[in-house]
């Protein structure tokens, strides 16, 4: 059936591979050649988001990650404020909505009771309109909001969450693209092209598998590790961190690359890896000065790089390249690798990929 495993040794690693074709599925007749088409978000979508002037977007765990990177989608792609929060704090302050705002909640499972609660309340508040981004059609998330989009990943198994993730920021960059459309903001027509390339890219990076296995022998001894990221590769960071720590049982940090000389680099030396994401964007300069930091202090560098960054492995920094990807879109590219690193150090170190101590696919107490 559909939640068989395959040929996989585990559900976690047949849900990464299936990440091109969930991709897919997630852009299936929501755009057009060159435009993304509003109305994948539902009858009332255009009036909606033509009125909205800021977001709040609601999540937890690796759903708030994504919103994480939502929120430097839209201020830049389209124009508009995004505050993010996880839904445990969100639900219990006294949140000032200023007019025209529009509340967002991201959900692989549309049943976790924090969201949920944060959505119920938000209705009490002077919000335009709810939207859940979720997996689960039919789940009380999609069904008590005034919209919603399906993020089409299939059924997802393993508690760590790898395609949801994906699909959720795909999901996200339609919203993006559908707020500046709707707000007659020139379209956005190369991330449009960019997108429909992108689950091809994907499966380019799932042939890097049995290089970053190899790597991740230099992490199974390993007791702490370091994440490190700038602008929306931050919140990807995170989410590599979060990866590690619930499979492999390694304490993660990720941190803004620019915040590692106000207390991490205490942190470093030869036995704490720096994990770093280096697309070819504009903070990339910013980046490697950030990274010789890092070779300073005798730390192990691990860099997942743009084919056209030119960080050249040396003892001390392994590098390994991805290939170019629009700029808009590498948070999504970059997410993969460290997808399959936590993946690699987990079965190295034993643990129950699937079904990590301690932890639960859905949240449904609080
Ligand atoms: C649990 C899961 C995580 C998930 C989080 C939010 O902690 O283990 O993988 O990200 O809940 O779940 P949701 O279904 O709301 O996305």
């Amino acid at each position: 059936g559909a939640a068989s495993k395959g040929n996989y040794r585990h559900y976690m690693l047949k849900e990464i591979f299936e990440q091109p074709d969930v991709i897919s599925a997630a852009l299936e007749g929501r755009l057009s050649d060159s435009s993304v088409l509003v109305e994948s978000f539902g009858p009332d979508a255009q009036a909606l988001f033509q009125s909205t002037r800021q977001v709040h977007i609601i999540a937890c765990g690796t759903s708030y990650h994504a919103g994480l990177v939502a929120r430097y989608w839209l201020e830049r792609y389209a124009g508009v404020p995004v505050q993010v929060e996880v839904a445990s704090e969100y639900r219990y302050r006294h949140p000032v909505v200023p007019e025209g705002t529009l509340f967002v909640t991201l959900s692989q499972s549309g049943e976790t009771a924090d969201t949920l609660a944060a959505l119920r309340f938000a209705k009490t508040l002077s919000y335009i309109g709810s939207l859940a981004i979720c997996n689960v059609p039919g789940s009380s998330l999609v069904r008590e909001s005034d919209m919603s989009l399906m993020t089409r990943a299939g059924p997802e198994i393993g508690v760590a969450s790898t395609k949801a993730f994906t699909t959720q920021l795909v999901a996200l960059m339609l919203l993006t693209l559908s707020v500046s459309k709707a707000k007659g903001q020139p379209e956005q027509q190369d991330i449009v092209t960019a997108l429909g390339a992108l689950p091809a890219l994907c499966q380019q990076v799932l042939v890097l598998d049995s290089q970053i296995e190899t790597l991740s022998q230099a992490f199974a001894e390993k007791h702490h590790a370091l994440f490190l990221g700038r602008g929306a590769h931050y919140p990807i960071a995170l989410e590599g961190a979060l990866k590690l720590k619930e499979i492999s049982y390694i304490h993660a940090e990720a941190y803004p690359a620019g915040e590692l000389k106000h207390g991490p680099l205490a942190l470093v030396d030869s036995e704490m890896p720096v994990i770093s994401v280096a697309p070819n964007d504009d903070l990339l300069e910013k980046l490697k000065s950030n990274l010789q930091e890092v070779r300073a202090r005798g730390g192990q560098l691990f860099v997942f790089a743009d084919e056209r960054v030119g960080i050249s492995e040396q003892d001390d920094v392994r590098v390994l390249t991805l290939p170019h990807v629009h700029e808009a879109l590498a948070p999504l590219l970059y997410t993969l690798p460290l997808q399959l690193l936590s993946y690699h150090v987990a079965v190295l170190k034993g643990t129950d990929v699937d079904q990590p101590r301690n932890l639960a696919k859905s949240v449904t107490v609080e």
